[in-house]
């Protein structure tokens, strides 16, 4: 866990990045254009001033991801921090690396001068939401979806 280094994502981490969010349940690609679509999507994040995507490197191999949103609320002058994917790879898992990444996204956000971080986490994932608890978070509401397609 000690040598987990905790850092901004580069190009070369999208082939792990996209592993990372199959793991996570997002939709594979379903052909190279596809694939193609996926890559340049997270290129546009990379370079998004609002948005950041976030690696957990150990030995130079990306085991972990969180991607940043900063979004302006009209109410607050203070930006708030959105955390739309956070995943650890199976293999890592219960060592101490998510509850790493999201001090570092804690730090992120009070240097942004950010008012809270929030995520949504959907009702299948328990255990995200014993681990949540576990590093402070709390629920502080219900989420509601309406599928279009
Ligand atoms: C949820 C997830 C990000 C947690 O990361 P992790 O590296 O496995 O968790 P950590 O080892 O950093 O755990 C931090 C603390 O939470 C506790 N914790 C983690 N999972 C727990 C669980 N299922 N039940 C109870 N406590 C748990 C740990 O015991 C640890 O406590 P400690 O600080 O007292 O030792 C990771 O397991 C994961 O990627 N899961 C699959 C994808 C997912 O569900 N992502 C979240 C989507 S909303």
């Amino acid at each position: 866990m000690e040598n987990v280094i905790i850092k901004k994502a580069s190009k070369n981490d999208i082939p792990v990045i996209l592993d990372l969010l199959y793991e996570l349940g997002r939709p594979r690609p379903q052909n190279n254009s596809e694939v193609k679509r996926f890559e340049s999507k997270i290129i546009k994040y990379l370079y998004d001033t609002d948005k950041q995507i976030i690696v957990a490197k150990l030995e130079g191999n990306v085991i972990g991801i969180v991607c940043i949103m900063f979004l302006s609320r009209l109410n607050r002058k203070p930006p708030e921090m959105y955390i739309p994917e956070l995943v650890i790879a199976k293999k890592h898992q219960g060592k101490g690396i998510g509850k790493k990444i999201i001090e570092y996204c804690v730090i992120f956000a009070t240097k942004k001068k950010c008012h809270r971080i929030r995520l949504e986490s959907g009702n299948q994932r328990t255990d995200s939401h014993k681990f949540y608890r576990k590093i402070g978070f709390e629920q502080s509401s219900l989420s509601f979806t309406k599928n279009i397609s």
